[in-house]
């Protein structure tokens, strides 16, 4: 493949590199070539750098980042280096002067994450992290749907991503594929939980999860779960969304009606519970790819100097719920509320 043509919204004025050029990284960098943004691809392992460089012959292309921070062409930095890296890769990035677009997880600290938060704020640059979904044509109807009553008051949301690999060996399964379920799920809620308990099990390596559950408890009752594993015989992401008028489910790992309404519920009638069943509805997406969506936002966000809608405070809020998690992992599964994590201080 080479270079697509410019999208009508080309972005020509905002000089991108992308670091890391691996199993997701090579997406971001068809998607900011194609938006004409694209300065630089970085990548220490030579074959993954060289397959991009055959792609895209007129990108410059290095294995090592100074060679990237040091040109002023380069506005912005897009990280997709494995997770433990995002704190060094991001900080690097933002001491250089350069915006930055890093992938999810933002760090594997809570701390270091309000470092690269407070270091973006001090230099005044743009801080965006990779929760895609947020960008996902039907999070943003669900969002709307949410909002304008459609499902009635929220009662109960769930998520879950399963699939066999990829599996990581620095970071879990939780903190690999639950930071989309927490942005989304604390956005379709309109808060993050006030409460977090997880557990799981470690089968493949000793001290890494590769399955877990995490319940989550919000104010006003509502509650979450979300189920994650990389030991999972086949592909699940599947979001369920239950209100006390109508139920939503979004599935998307289908290519059609990834979003549907059901007209469900359960009704009183002479003091017993009966299930109210009416049609379901498969609603309308806008075709576009998120992750083309995710990058525009990004360059708009550089353009205009605009605080993304995954900010860094975003991304704060997921560090927050998964090292809470993390600790509710640790302790055998009990609850773990949030300013615990805020304050350093068991409840
Ligand atoms: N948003 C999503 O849905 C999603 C999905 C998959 C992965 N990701 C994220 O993307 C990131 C990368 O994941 P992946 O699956 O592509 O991993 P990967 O291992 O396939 O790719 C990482 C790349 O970074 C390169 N790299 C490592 N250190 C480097 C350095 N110092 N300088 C230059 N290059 C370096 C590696 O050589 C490798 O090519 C992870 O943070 C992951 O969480 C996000």
């Amino acid at each position: 493949m080479s270079e697509q043509p410019a999208s009508p919204a080309a972005h020509t004025s905002v000089g991108v590199a992308v670091l890391g050029c691996g199993h997701w990284g090579k997406n971001l960098v068809r998607n900011f070539a194609q938006l004409q943004a694209l300065r630089w691809i970085c990548d220490r392992h030579e074959p993954s750098l060289q397959a991009q460089a055959k792609l895209y012959p007129n990108i410059r292309a290095t294995s090592n980042l100074a060679d990237v921070l040091a040109d002023s062409d380069v506005q912005a930095v897009v990280i997709a280096t494995p997770a433990a890296m995002h704190y060094d890769h991001a900080r690097q990035a933002l001491l250089a002067g350069k915006d930055v677009f890093v992938e999810k997880p933002l760090a594997l600290k809570y701390h270091q994450g309000q470092e690269l938060v407070e270091l973006a704020r001090s230099r005044g640059a743009v801080l965006m992290v990779g929760h895609i979904l947020e960008y996902h044509p039907a999070v943003t109807l669900l969002k709307d749907l949410i909002r304008r009553g459609e499902l009635g008051r929220l009662l109960y949301v769930y998520s879950n991503r399963l699939n066999l690999g990829k599996v990581r060996q620095e970071e879990n399964i939780l903190w690999s594929f639950a930071p989309h379920d927490i942005s989304v799920i604390s956005t379709l809620v309109g808060s993050a939980p006030i409460q977090v308990s997880t557990s799981g099990g470690s089968y493949l390596q000793s001290n890494i999860v590769d399955v877990t559950v995490t319940n989550l408890l919000f104010e006003d009752g509502i509650r979450g779960h979300i189920f994650v594993s990389w030991l999972h015989p086949y592909k699940e992401q599947k979001l369920v969304v239950v209100g006390d008028r109508k139920m939503a489910v979004f599935d998307d790992t289908i290519r059609e009606g990834k979003l549907k309404i059901y007209d469900k519920g359960i009704e009183w009638r002479a003091g017993l519970p009966m299930p109210r069943q009416t049609a379901e509805t498969t609603l309308y997406l806008e075709e576009a790819e998120p992750m083309r969506l995710e990058c525009e936002h990004f360059l708009a966000c550089v353009r205009e100097r605009k605080q993304p809608l995954t900010d860094g405070e975003n991304a704060l809020r997921v560090l927050k719920v998964l090292e809470a998690g993390q600790l509710s992992l640790e302790r055998g599964g009990v609850p773990v509320p949030l300013t615990e994590i805020e304050t350093g201080v068991p409840a």
